[in-house]
């Protein structure tokens, strides 16, 4: 079975409620060119879920979250529960984000956590990995990638792991306008597969798209796409213009 490619948009902290319903009415009217084997995902802040979700009810765009608490309920004062998610319409969740990790304190047992909680609740979790620009110089990209991976996943059965997505940025190509090479992304994605054969065998890492995110724009997304093991894309900047957003999945 072929993989399904999956083009997410994810919006980070821009765009307020009016501008948000804008923008996803913007990828709605667009979704139809999008090529029939790809999953259209457009990913607001918690304040937009709700009115995002009444755009894109009834059509082929999906909707995502940015992250989530791993706790069903309680005094997690400023977090959102998977309950809360589901309520609100939405389907993906994008976990263990760069910025999460850097700024925010997530780890790979925070990231585990998530992941388990979102599939309890039948979220998809799109689970990100990606190393640093100083672990690539250092050759560590496949370990870092490795141990985020074995971390998110920790736990986690084979049936679960077929219904998650995992997003590929390499934290030096995300929003610095450095994309990796068409061959740097296709080997990292290529080694993440192989630890999901290792974790999971062939048959379930063959069907778990892998996503390639950092500065991915309609001019770069061909050839990326192109690629084996690159079965879509987490994107940021290019995915505030529904033009730029929907040009990429032309990709595919
Ligand atoms: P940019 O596309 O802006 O580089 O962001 C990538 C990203 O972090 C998506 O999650």
């Amino acid at each position: 079975m072929a993989r399904r490619i999956v083009i997410a948009g994810n919006w980070k902290m821009n765009k307020t409620v009016s501008e948000a319903v804008e923008l996803a009415k913007a990828v709605v009217a667009k979704a139809s060119e999008a090529p029939a084997n790809v999953d259209l995902i457009v990913s607001p802040t918690y304040v937009c879920l709700t009115e995002v979700a009444k755009v894109v009810a009834g059509t082929r765009v999906a909707l995502g979250a940015q992250d989530m608490h791993w706790e069903e309920s309680g005094a997690f004062t400023g977090k959102i529960s998977a309950a809360m998610l589901v309520s609100a319409g939405v389907k993906y969740v994008i976990l263990g984000h760069s910025e999460q990790r850097q700024y925010f304190g997530e780890t790979d047992e925070t990231v585990n956590k998530k992941t388990r909680q979102a599939l309890k609740h039948n979220l998809i979790p799109i689970v990100c990995v990606g190393e640093l620009l100083a672990e690539r110089e250092a050759a560590k990209t496949n370990e870092v990638n490795e141990r985020q991976l074995k971390g998110a996943y920790a736990g986690i059965s084979a049936e679960d792991a077929a219904k998650t997505v995992i997003a590929y940025e390499p934290v030096w190509a995300i929003g610095t306008g450095k994309v990796a090479t068409v061959e740097q992304a296709q080997e990292a994605q290529a080694f993440i597969r192989k630890v999901l054969t290792g974790l999971y065998g062939a048959a379930v890492a063959e069907i778990i798209p892998i996503q390639y995110g950092g500065s991915m724009k309609p001019d770069n997304a061909k050839g990326l796409l192109a690629q084996k093991d690159i079965d879509g894309g987490l994107i940021g900047g290019a995915s505030l213009k529904a033009e730029d957003f929907i040009g990429i999945a032309l990709g595919a």
